[in-house]
């Protein structure tokens, strides 16, 4: 049984992924300060002696929190870094606090990790750390160069993992994600990610808004599909100083998602257009060969399925 420490895991992919570390039996144990987090992400869980939960800000003194924990529930073995602020305009609206949460919140738990011989550490990056000029699909090796303070944030975590693992040995894979979609996503806050929002709209028969022209395409890879990545990267030594995207390789326009989701939802919303958002990447899909060479990766949630599984819990929340 290996002990996981799981930040951000009361999030959204993060609770995806304690559901699955402790179906293989593993011992949990989740860090966060619930600033978009919900417990009932983790209601689940209540009652299983392999799980345990801290709250707290990873960006804070976080090592006499881990002392605590580690004395209790025992040393801890790997570690899953969700931990974040994770929309793309509020890191622009205030990226002094997407570095504090983002940025020194990480090194925290990695200097945690360094000091106390912490086996691995997966870490979720984002594809928005590319290029928006590098030809698509992007790879592993394609122009990096962040449209926003989420982006830069991301990328410079990713150096201080080649950092650690250069100067003390720390073993950790860095996964870029492309966008990541299912129940549990916030769907009411308007920077939430966009199937959640568009679907909560289709099933309320009220308006969608598409930023810009709507031709902007994003890769939405299902979020089970990702726990499952992040949970071998983490519990596998192999892939140990490599970067990998994770997503599907398929290339959605938001003009397309609108449509999609106002056929399933047999819906009468309005579609209405409003400018670009600034720091918005026009086009956004991986290829999928480091995943699939690296970590045996292959999404098995097809997009059609995971639209019809999110939506029945869209529906579950109005
Ligand atoms: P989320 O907001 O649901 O999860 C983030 C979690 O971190 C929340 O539970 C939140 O309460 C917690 N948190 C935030 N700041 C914290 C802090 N300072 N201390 C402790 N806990 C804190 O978002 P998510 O979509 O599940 O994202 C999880 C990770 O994946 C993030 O690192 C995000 O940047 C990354 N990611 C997400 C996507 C996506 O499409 N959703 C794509 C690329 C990367
Ligand atoms: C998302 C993630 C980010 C991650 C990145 C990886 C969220 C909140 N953000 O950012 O953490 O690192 O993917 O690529 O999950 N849109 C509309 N109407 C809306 C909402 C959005 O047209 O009501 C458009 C946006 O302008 C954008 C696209 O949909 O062009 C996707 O937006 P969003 O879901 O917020 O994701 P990203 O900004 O790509």
């Amino acid at each position: 049984m290996t002990h996981v420490l799981v930040t951000g895991g009361a999030g959204f992919i993060g609770s995806h992924t304690v559901d699955l570390l402790l179906s293989q039996g593993h011992r949990v144990t989740v860090l966060d300060d619930l600033s978009t987090g919900l417990m009932a992400n983790l209601k689940q869980c209540e009652g299983n002696p392999n799980f345990h939960f801290v709250k707290a800000d990873v960006a804070e003194d976080i090592a006499e929190t881990l002392d605590q924990v580690a004395a209790i529930v025992g040393p801890i073995d790997r570690i899953i870094h969700y931990a974040a602020q994770t929309a793309v305009p509020l890191s622009m609206d205030d990226p002094a606090s997407d570095v504090r949460a983002n940025v020194i919140g990480s090194v925290k738990l990695l200097e945690y990790a360094r000091r106390n011989k912490v086996a691995k550490v997966a870490f979720a990056s984002s594809s928005a750390v590319y290029d928006d000029d590098a030809p698509v699909p992007v790879n592993e090796k394609s122009s990096v160069r962040p449209s926003s303070p989420y982006g830069i944030d991301k990328l410079v975590v990713e150096f201080y993992l080649d950092y650690y693992a250069r100067l003390f040995g720390l073993k950790y894979t860095a996964l870029r994600f492309m966008n990541v979609y299912g129940p549990r996503q916030d769907s009411k806050s308007w920077y939430s990610g966009v199937i959640s929002i568009f679907l909560d709209r289709a099933a309320s028969n009220t308006p969608i808004t598409i930023f810009d022209d709507g031709e902007q395409t994003r890769d939405f890879v299902y979020v089970t599909d990702v726990a499952a990545a992040v949970t071998k990267a983490c519990l596998d030594d192999a892939a140990h100083g490599e970067i990998i995207n994770i997503g599907t390789g398929e290339e959605v326009s938001i003009n397309t998602l609108a449509k999609l989701a106002i056929d399933l939802a047999g819906s009468t919303s309005v579609i209405s257009y409003a400018p670009a958002r600034p720091g918005d990447i026009r086009r956004s899909v991986t290829t999928m060969d480091k995943a699939r060479a690296l970590l045996a990766f292959a999404p098995k949630v097809s997009f059609a399925d995971g639209l019809a599984h999110t939506l029945n819990w869209v529906r579950t929340q109005l």
